[in-house]
């Protein structure tokens, strides 16, 4: 039985990314390009849905798991008639973890794929590079899981097409100062950052002003950057400031190698950090010497609600994996696309983009989805602590 439902879920999801490949959808040969004036609804009878994803590259889980995400919500939704009685197709672009090849992408598959909607991406510096274009062609974007403030805000002023299904970084950041502050009772923290990264610095700035406030003591702020190997300098200055814990909002692969190298030096504070290090590459990395160590994220799998369940399932029945965040967050924003699709009245970027706006009590696996006037969700955070090199959930934080 689980078999047979296994079996049809990933046939589901491959005809689903199989549509791409249809007459209906113009493909990238030239000779196919659509003129100017069609539109993605004119292109065809299947509704094309495009995502920018990290799928090689130092963050591959990211665009993976975001990227079976998506699929599964589409074969959910093929599977009960589509939107506006039209399948969906998925057309999904490699962006190996670069922010100019995400723009790239995203201008393609908006101007030339001429989709409906573009989804991802999952890290900020990516989606900041691809919030312009959506803006500038007028297709909407739902960006599944970046934090940073700035995604869908320019100067001040909420971007008009671009969105996001999950919470911002001065929440995130003001989480896990407060369980550091008062849960854990620490009032002395070091924070390592990766200078290079939008989120990393973000999330870094907003831990440190709430620590702050709630009275707490920042000893050491140092920096790296991503695709670093050795972090000893830092390690060794940090450790001589004496710190009770180690904030590191960072990417997973980054995280492991400090994690193991502060061990192998002799630190055994909990380190801190944040929803980029939900991945399976954290802990098959770090094997072990995160333990004891906390990041607040966006679900847990082991919420019991039916919604989160039921999706943990048929995800694994799928790809033979647990879900992790960007996985949740790529399901949420897929469903959230077409649950807008169906109320707006035509597909045209203006309609959508209205739509999407006024998405209000999405039932999401990761909380309900109210988009506010910034175009941001409202929503809790988890807290997910590291033990025997798993992580549990421990507490959910509304906002
Ligand atoms: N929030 C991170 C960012 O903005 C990306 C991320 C989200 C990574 C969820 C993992 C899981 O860059």
């Amino acid at each position: 039985m689980r078999f047979a439902s296994a079996m049809a879920v990933a046939a589901l999801a491959l005809a689903a990314a199989g549509c791409e490949r249809k007459p209906a959808a113009p493909g990238p040969s030239p000779a196919r390009a659509p003129t100017p004036s069609a539109t993605a609804e004119a292109a065809g009878d299947s509704i094309l849905i495009g995502h920018v994803a990290s799928l090689t590259g130092d963050q591959a889980t990211y665009g993976v798991s975001s990227d079976n995400g998506i699929k599964l919500a589409i074969a959910e939704l093929n599977a009960k008639g589509g939107v506006k009685g039209r399948r969906l197709a998925l057309r999904t672009y490699d962006d190996e973890g670069i922010p100019e090849k995400a723009a790239a992408a995203a201008t393609r598959l908006a101007v030339h794929d001429q989709v409906a909607v573009l989804l991802g991406e999952v890290a900020s510096s990516r989606s900041l590079a691809m919030a312009a274009i959506a803006d500038g062609t007028g297709v909407p974007m739902i960006s599944t899981a970046s934090t940073h403030p700035r995604v869908t805000r320019d100067r001040g002023r909420t971007r008009p097409y671009v969105f996001r299904v999950c919470f911002v970084d001065p929440f995130q950041g003001a989480v896990m100062a407060k369980f550091a502050r008062e849960h854990l009772r620490l009032a002395k923290v070091a924070v390592l950052r990766d200078v290079g990264n939008d989120y990393s610095v973000g999330l870094a700035d907003f831990f440190v002003a709430r620590f702050e406030e709630l009275g707490g003591t920042i000893v050491s702020d140092q920096g790296f950057k991503a695709g670093d190997r050795d972090f000893q300098v830092q390690l060794t200055a940090i450790a001589s400031t004496r710190p009770q814990m180690i904030y590191v909002p960072a990417y997973y692969a980054d995280v492991a190698l400090i994690g193991r190298q502060a061990r192998e030096l002799g630190i055994g504070v909990p380190l801190a950090g944040g929803d980029g290090w939900d991945s399976d590459r954290l802990f098959e990395i770090a094997r072990g010497a995160l333990d004891g160590s906390y990041f607040t994220d966006h679900y847990t799998h082991e919420n019991p609600a039916p919604l989160v369940q039921r999706f943990v399932q048929r995800y694994r029945e799928a790809y033979g994996a647990v879900p992790d965040a960007a996985a949740a967050l790529g399901y949420d924003a897929a469903r959230v696309a077409a649950d807008a699709m169906s109320r707006a009245p035509d597909l045209s970027g203006p309609a959508l983009r209205e739509a999407i706006g006024k998405t209000k009590d999405f039932p999401g696996v990761t909380g309900r989805i109210s988009l506010d006037a910034s175009h941001d969700a409202v929503k809790p955070a988890v807290v997910i602590g590291i033990e025997r090199n798993v992580g549990r959930y421990l507490t959910t934080v509304e906002p």
